[in-house]
């Protein structure tokens, strides 16, 4: 079994770890650290429940191998919050009613954040073409795009780590 010492920044630590050459950056993550707040909805890239911010960008990380972090910045779930208060976008969703079994929310804030970083001023069509990778089973969509917006109306929707150091 080949193996990879990878160091990456996770939520702002520094984490240094012998990896299989063939886990993928979701297990990693889940399994190795702990960060369970990223889920494994389908494992064929089609959910979108996997989504992180590998450099500022979202990417689903059931298609990411661990190894092909190295050297790189990932933000999930967990490391949105700050102070013990939500992210602009996490109060938005509780606000909205835009979740319900909560399986698909980490995905969703987390393609959201990426989104509404480069489009502060996305469109409710935007939002719903941002969000074509994320699937929901159970909330339907209107409640999400609307905390999206309403987030994004607030003007902190983007802030947090993971955004080239821009403050909260
Ligand atoms: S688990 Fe990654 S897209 Fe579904
Ligand atoms: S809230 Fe249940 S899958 Fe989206």
């Amino acid at each position: 079994m080949s193996t990879h010492r990878i160091e990456v920044t996770v939520n702002g630590t520094s984490q240094v770890t012998e990896v299989d050459a063939r886990q993928l950056l979701v297990f990693y993550l889940r399994e190795d650290l702990h960060l369970t707040g990223t889920k494994v909805g389908c494992d064929t890239s089609s959910c979108g429940a996997c989504t992180v911010l590998l450099n500022g960008e979202a990417v689903k990380s059931c298609t990411v191998l661990a190894a092909q972090a190295d050297g790189r910045e990932i933000t999930t779930i967990e490391g949105i919050a700050a102070g013990g208060r939500l992210h602009p976008l996490q109060q938005a969703f509780r606000e909205h009613h835009a979740l319900q079994c909560g399986y698909c929310t980490p995905g969703m804030v987390m393609a959201l954040l990426s989104l509404l970083r480069e489009q502060p001023d996305a469109t409710d069509q935007d939002v719903r073409r941002g969000l074509e990778g994320n699937l929901c089973r159970c909330t339907g969509y209107t409640a999400i795009v609307a905390a999206a917006r309403s987030a994004a109306a607030s003007g902190a929707a983007a802030a947090g780590p993971g955004n080239g150091g821009a403050d909260r």
